[in-house]
């Protein structure tokens, strides 16, 4: 059993995929919950805040660094259990790769995470954000998740239901001081079918069986082949000579809002002739009869372009929802970036687009803007 170890000053930026950030008061990394009891008994006799940061592929942490300790889980552990004939629970603890967990589930003919191949970051931060992407979602196939409560910890295993679930949202995200997600179990399709359901990758699918002159149904293997090459392509996947590797992915979420409101956006764009029919604007109607819009299209619609330069900053040449660091950044930087974007897109579609990250070691909201005196 490895000991608890904790260290001061310890630079996040070697630690986020955005490579920016100041240090933390005190890190350590934790490996087992017993560690972690330790580590979080350590916070509370001195009276430090507590910041519990994964794989750092979704974080943009202040220039000022954070303050207290923060604790980076590093806990280890897959298991592989039937349930019946057709249902299989794969639980894995908070530190697991989650690509590697997703590659070990395909690998094994377990549906329900082959659309989620190649995002970066921890098993543990999945259900926070409510990852999802190209037709799937973890909530989808989460059966539980076991999280210890800060406040009395005290473990508990809750349901999906009790994790309050939405759009890149959770009770986690709504309440980020209440739990640490130790561990997260999926039930997953024993040979079940893949989810087809993203026109973009069933079209990538659709091309790749044509040329192998195969008329069935796409295997898993070969989805997360699609979904790694469609990710690939929009620098999605974090690749040491990508020119856009600095990033977090998705920096807006997809803004949803009423059918009304996003007719207004599609009239607007007709008018100005940024497409040529209605039909060509990205959106996704939601059951509630909200209408989820597409944050890149308004973006570079909005005349932001992909590839813009900003100081050390810029749009990611592939996808013009992710910002990139170009090295040499602050974060403050690209706030000025963020804030301009979000600026843009208002002004031209009145629509108000939200952060995706999490914000570590910002007092103020970091989309806020500056007071003119500059406060
Ligand atoms: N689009 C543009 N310009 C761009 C990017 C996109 O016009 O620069 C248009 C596309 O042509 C398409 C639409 O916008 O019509 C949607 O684009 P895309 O399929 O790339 O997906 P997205 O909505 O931008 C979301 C997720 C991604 C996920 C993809 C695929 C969010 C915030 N992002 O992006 O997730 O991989 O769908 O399912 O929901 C992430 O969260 O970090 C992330 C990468």
């Amino acid at each position: 059993m490895s000991s608890l170890r904790i260290e001061s000053a310890v630079l996040l930026s070697k630690l986020t995929s955005f490579e920016l950030g100041g240090a933390a008061e005190h890190f350590a990394r934790i490996d087992d919950d017993a560690m972690l009891l330790e580590a979080l008994r350590w916070a509370s006799a001195r009276k430090l805040p507590v910041t519990v940061l994964g794989a750092g592929s979704n974080v943009v942490v202040s220039d000022r660094g954070v303050a207290g300790i923060v604790l980076q889980l590093t806990t280890r552990g897959v298991t592989f259990q039937a349930q019946s004939a057709d249902i299989v629970h794969v639980r894995a603890c908070a530190g697991e790769a989650w690509d590697a967990l997703v590659e070990a589930c395909v690998a094994r003919d377990l549906a329900g995470l082959e659309c989620l191949s190649g995002i970066p970051g921890s098993v543990g931060a999945t259900p926070i954000q409510n990852v999802g992407a190209y037709g799937q979602e973890v909530a989808d196939s989460i059966a539980s998740v076991e999280v210890l409560e800060r406040s009395t910890l005290q473990r508990h295993t809750l349901s999906p239901a009790q994790c309050g679930f939405s759009y890149r949202g959770s009770a986690f995200k709504q309440q980020p001081e209440r739990y640490i997600v130790l561990a997260v179990s999926f039930a997953l399709r024993a040979h079940g079918a893949p989810t087809l359901r993203y026109a973009e990758l069933s079209q990538a699918l659709a091309r790749q069986t044509q040329t192998q002159t195969q008329t069935q149904t796409p295997n898993l293997l070969q989805v997360r082949a699609s979904v790694l090459a469609l990710r690939r392509a929009k620098s999605m996947v974090i690749d040491p000579s990508d020119e856009n590797r600095r990033s977090a992915g998705s920096f807006f979420t997809n803004p949803v809002v009423s059918a009304a409101r996003a007719q207004e956006v599609i009239q607007l764009a007709v008018q100005q002739q940024l497409v040529a029919r209605a039909e060509d604007v990205p959106r996704y109607p939601q059951p509630d009869g909200s209408v989820k819009l597409a944050a890149g299209w308004l973006i570079e619609r909005a005349g932001i372009q992909k590839g813009l330069r900003h100081g050390h900053f810029g749009v990611s040449s592939r996808h013009a929802l992710a910002l990139v660091h170009h090295g040499g950044g602050k974060s403050a930087e690209l706030l000025t970036l963020a804030r301009m974007v979000a600026r843009r897109v208002r002004e031209v579609f009145g629509v108000d687009l939200a952060v995706e990250p999490v914000f570590l070691g910002f007092d103020v909201d970091p989309m806020s803007e500056p007071a003119a005196d500059g406060t």
